[in-house]
């Protein structure tokens, strides 16, 4: 879509969703969030943000599924308009053609406002203040300094401490099935119903299987601490899960807060022909690592 009735836009952005291969809780803090460490990955299934300036001021949010009124994206390009270019006097009209479903995990509106803040970044040029782009970043969402950064990282605190990991080789031929049925979780909700301590998954004995080449060892380390509490909330999460695994994944969990569940196949075609029997769920999606579906399509998700 290179233009709309209202004319051409200046930037499209991808912008990819993210999976958590394993999620722990670690304490509640003083100020009501919990802290958590978990490996976040960028995959191929993404969103497109769509954006232009226009001469009339104020940011004008539309997309293909309903967002709410005080969405990601408003506040992001506020916050970016404030923070990097006081003296410009129009506004902004974006546009998002969602394929990321919503509560799901998936980091969707996260991963939004991150491809904003690139694409603002482009138009108007805040090279060098990337410091305080992940602030900006911080301050839309937990998530979002992560979809900022992208490829496969360790994260920390709420999600905001970073430590990039090398692409992984034994994702290398991997691909994932997304699975999500029809009920949602909302964050408050699990994390008000999550009793403490959590069963706490092996986040270092994941980080070094990624770093060999044996997909069944990094498999046997992809858990999420969440899911538990999420599947009282949503029982079809852990169906999900029995399901993928029936079909022949070999591992199958859920992501961040769910209720989306990834199956993890040896490769594509694999991923593909377990998707056939998931067609009664309103969202089954194939995606790759991000790393492994740059090489395969020649970076055109970058
Ligand atoms: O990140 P988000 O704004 O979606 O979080 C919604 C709520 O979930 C927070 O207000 C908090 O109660 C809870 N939460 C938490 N610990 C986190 C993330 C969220 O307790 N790390």
């Amino acid at each position: 879509m290179r233009e709309n009735a209202e004319g051409p836009w200046e930037l499209c952005i991808q912008a990819p969703a993210k999976l958590n291969l394993s999620l722990d809780v670690r304490f509640k803090r003083p100020d009501g969030y919990h802290e958590l460490s978990t490996v976040m990955l960028e995959s191929s299934l993404c969103d497109r943000v769509y954006v232009r300036r226009t001469e009339e001021a104020g940011v004008r949010v539309e997309a293909s599924a309903p967002l709410p009124a005080e969405n990601s994206l408003t506040r992001a390009a506020r916050l970016y308009l404030d923070a990097f270019a006081a003296g410009f006097r129009g506004g902004l009209h974006i546009h998002v053609e969602k394929r990321i479903p919503s509560e799901a995990g998936l980091g969707g509106a996260s991963a939004d406002a991150a491809a904003l803040l690139r694409g603002m970044e482009s138009l108007f040029g805040a090279a060098g203040e990337e410091k305080a782009l992940y602030g900006i970043a911080r301050r839309v969402g937990a998530d979002v300094p992560f979809c900022l950064h992208g490829g496969l990282a360790l994260c920390e605190g709420i999600g905001e401490r970073i430590t990039a990991l090398p692409p992984a080789p034994a994702l290398r031929d991997a691909a994932f099935l997304l699975v999500k049925g029809r009920q949602g979780v909302s964050t408050p909700a699990l994390f008000q119903t999550l009793r403490l301590p959590v069963r706490h998954p092996d986040t270092a004995g994941l980080i070094a299987a990624l770093a060999g080449e044996s997909l069944a060892a990094a498999a046997a380390h992809m858990r999420n601490a969440l899911a538990e509490a999420a599947c009282a909330l949503a029982p079809e999460i852990a169906q999900n899960r029995a399901r993928l695994l029936d079909a022949g994944a070999l591992a199958a969990c859920m992501t961040g807060s769910g209720a989306c569940v990834f199956g993890l196949f040896a490769s594509p075609e694999a991923a593909e022909m377990a998707r056939t029997e998931f067609t009664d769920l309103p969202f089954a999606a194939v995606c790759l690592p991000c790393s492994a579906a740059k090489e395969r399509k020649g970076d055109e998700t970058a």
